[in-house]
């Protein structure tokens, strides 16, 4: 991989890379679609990455379904994109292992705190494509705000030479925001879960008139009234250090953060708030 975009490099070609986990859906075509707006090649990864995961049962269920996944893009465009799908030994040689990251706090945020070692995962799989891949930019969705947020610091930190650019949250017509795991609700939660994305509109008007405190109460409320869904965290915390607002101030910008279990299957979405 790293020979063939050097070639190219060589060439003069800009490069994109869309890294995903595969099972692609809507959602990551329309990063592949940026990308290809804005480079002249595009490299879109394919990779289960196992030291992101928490909990093995997920690891274990998580769809892969590569001959599809190269269907699909192979429709979006006449450009040709590049998939590369590597091996766990390509990226990790012989231990299967993360590196410990500091991401100025953002880490012990929400998905931080709830899911133990993952964006020290998230850290050293995203590194290492850039190693390898060197693009010039690299895509990321809002749906996965932390992340995006994340990916940004380990660049500034780590003096990585690629424009982050992150790319609006697609949905599915009922609201719920498209996601590898949707495929394995069942359809009893799949009916219920826009519930998740209405909660999260209706919890954007109140807070142009309520406090941070009061939305989370009539949020946390709402879900007790939804047995086929378990809030795990709802919070509103300021855009950039993604810590949970305790006064609303002018000149800042907040985001409203929710993780949902619907079943055994954990589900994530965000909304931009004032
Ligand atoms: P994955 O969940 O496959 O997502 C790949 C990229 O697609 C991420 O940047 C994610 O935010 C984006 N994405 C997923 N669903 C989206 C949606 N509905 N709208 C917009 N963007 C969406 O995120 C990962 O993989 C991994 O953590 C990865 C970055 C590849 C590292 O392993």
């Amino acid at each position: 991989m790293s020979i063939y975009v050097d070639g190219l490099k060589e060439q003069g070609k800009t490069f994109g890379l869309v890294p995903t986990m595969g099972a692609l859906h809507e959602g990551h075509l329309s990063l592949v679609e940026m990308a290809l707006s804005q480079n002249d090649m595009v490299v879109v990864s394919i990779f289960v990455n196992p030291t992101q995961f928490d909990n093995e049962e997920d690891l274990v269920k998580y769809p892969r379904t590569l001959n599809q996944d190269v269907t699909l893009l192979s429709k979006v465009s006449e450009k040709t994109i590049v998939v590369y799908a590597p091996n766990a030994e390509d990226i990790y040689d012989q231990v299967v292992k993360s590196e410990s990251f500091l991401f100025d706090g953002l880490e012990f945020e929400m998905e931080g705190a709830f899911r133990d070692g993952h964006f020290d995962g998230v850290g050293t799989i995203v590194k290492r494509l850039f190693e390898i891949v060197k693009p010039h930019r690299a895509y990321f969705g809002e749906k996965d705000f932390q992340q995006l947020q994340i990916i940004k610091k380990l660049v500034e930190l780590h003096d990585i030479d690629v424009k982050v650019i992150g790319c609006p949250i697609h949905r599915a017509v009922d609201g719920l925001a498209m996601s590898s795991r949707n495929t394995r609700l069942t359809e009893q939660h799949r009916e219920v879960a826009p519930f998740i994305y209405k909660t999260l509109k209706s919890a954007k008007t109140k807070f142009g008139t309520k406090s941070a405190k009061k939305v989370k109460e009539w949020v946390e409320k709402q879900f007790k009234l939804q047995p086929l869904l378990k809030l795990e965290y709802f919070t509103i915390a300021d855009t950039s250090t993604l810590k949970p607002v305790k006064r609303k101030s002018k000149n800042k910008t907040y985001r409203a953060f929710i993780a949902v279990y619907a079943g055994d299957i954990r589900l994530i979405d965000n909304i931009a708030l004032i």
